[in-house]
């Protein structure tokens, strides 16, 4: 690192250039949710329609969202709890707002929790199929292969654990040592295996049904709940809501551009969400899977993918292994804002890191159990899991998302952001300006309210 940049820099440290900053908030990003989870429920919502309302989520909020809170956390320059305390006192408001960054860190403790578990399953994919000992001849081989995975708590609960020790160690870390170290090779990899599986896909499934079921809106199989579910992963997906991106933010150089960089943020998110879809679907139509087979999707459809290619045993572990390190990336931004906030307040880093990831791999065994033992505990017909997912996804960051939209737009002075955000072209930050201040806040109550209501 040569020149310093001029404004402060954060305690917890500094990305040391600008790539950097864009790799590691992408790679919070691009995780489980754009890979395993974005193929599920868009099956489970019933194709085109879906894929259309959580597109325009991520136009419509996504984009100026994602500028906010990135912006918040480099005027702030902590963590989001005081970061949001710091600039409440700045703009004379009132310092109740540091509980938008409580809830935040908590919504993401909850994440963290069931993403361990879901981690581990890549973990054991990762290990399994290569060694033949997740078979996969055909689609119905896959499930049974699966199924069996599911019915065994211990199992899972152990590579959960495996899963949520390397989250541990890359935290402990800190910013310049673990962090960067772990994003720089992650995005290019992941990318080229995708478009190389999807190309298999292509050959060995039914590709243009599963554009078509993608990419052909139906509107008739959109229900309210769909929309709902449809917004809250244009938060989950893109990690906006819970001061990940915040975080991130305040480790960011003073003269990138926000803007710039949420564009490429958002532009590599949504690549990898659409490949992830047209990797999976193919195959889902040529094997008479249902595409509303849930949770279990990824390792039913690829691993028969994988089997039928020549070479597909190293491709399916180096594809692995990328999901893999693609949710530790994730699962780290997941840890960062609160470990960053324990440390402000005087804990050491290594200690932060160990007593959150201890106390979200406890919680994890809730998930963990959800899917054997207590599988016929349910809450309004949901899962344990189902019902964490939902309320985090669906609720938690949505409702942090409008928090933060007032928060940069009516409670920070209009001069402080304009400078913050230092955007050329006048048009583009008023229109970023409406977007946070009205549109974003209105249509994210109006889809919940709706939704959850009725
Ligand atoms: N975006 C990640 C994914 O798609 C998950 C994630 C990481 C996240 N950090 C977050 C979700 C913060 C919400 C908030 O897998």
């Amino acid at each position: 690192m040569t020149a310093q940049p001029q404004q402060a820099v954060s305690i917890h440290g500094a990305w040391s250039g600008r790539l950097i900053f864009i790799l590691a908030a992408a790679s919070s990003a691009v995780g489980l949710g754009s890979i395993w989870k974005l193929p599920y429920i868009i099956g489970q919502n019933g194709g085109g329609a879906f894929v259309l309302v959580y597109l325009g989520c991520v136009l419509l909020l996504s984009v100026p969202l994602m500028m906010a809170e990135i912006m918040i956390g480099r005027r702030g320059r902590q963590s989001p709890v005081n970061s949001f305390a710091a600039l409440a006192i700045e703009a004379k408001a009132s310092s109740k707002w540091r509980w938008v960054g409580v809830l935040g860190v908590l919504t993401g403790f909850l994440i963290l929790s069931y993403y361990s578990v879901i981690g581990g399953w890549v973990l054991a994919w990762l290990v399994k199929f290569p060694l033949g000992l997740a078979p996969a001849a055909d689609a119905a081989t896959a499930k049974v292969t699966l199924d069996d995975f599911f019915a065994s708590p211990a199992e899972i609960f152990g590579w959960h654990t495996l899963f949520m020790l390397v989250v541990a160690l890359i935290v402990m870390r800190g910013v310049e040592r673990g962090l960067e170290q772990a994003v720089r090779i992650l995005m290019p990899g992941l990318l080229i295996l995708l478009v190389v599986v999807v190309a298999y896909s292509a050959m060995y499934g039914n590709f243009s049904e599963a554009v078509a079921f993608i990419f052909t809106p139906d509107f008739s199989q959109l229900t309210w709940n769909g929309v709902v579910v449809a917004m809250g992963h244009s938060f989950f997906t893109m990690s906006i809501g819970m001061g990940a991106l915040l975080a991130y933010g305040a480790y960011m150089p003073a003269h990138q551009s926000i803007a710039v960089s949420t564009v490429w943020i958002i532009a590599i998110d949504t690549l990898v969400s659409l490949l992830a879809g047209l990797a999976m679907f193919p195959l889902v139509f040529a094997s008479g899977l249902s595409p509303a087979e849930g949770p279990g999707l990824m390792f039913v459809t690829l691993p028969v993918v994988f089997e039928a290619m020549p070479g597909g045993i190293f491709l399916g572990g180096a594809f692995f292994l990328m999901v893999l390190f693609a949710a530790w990336g994730s699962a780290i931004g997941l840890v960062e804002p609160f470990a960053a906030w324990l440390v402000e307040r005087g804990a050491s880093r290594v200690r932060a890191t160990l007593v959150l990831c201890a106390a979200a791999w406890a919680l994890g065994i809730v998930t963990v159990l959800s899917f054997n033992i207590l599988a016929g505990v349910q809450v309004g017909g949901r899962t344990l899991y189902e019902l964490l997912d939902y309320v985090t996804a669906n609720v938690l960051l949505p409702v942090g998302g409008v928090l933060l939209a007032i928060f940069a737009g009516w409670v920070m002075k209009d001069t402080r952001v304009m400078k913050e955000l230092a955007m050329k072209n006048m048009g583009l930050y008023l229109a970023w300006r409406v977007a946070v201040r009205v549109v974003a806040p209105s249509l994210i109550l109006v889809v919940l309210i709706v939704g959850l209501l009725g």
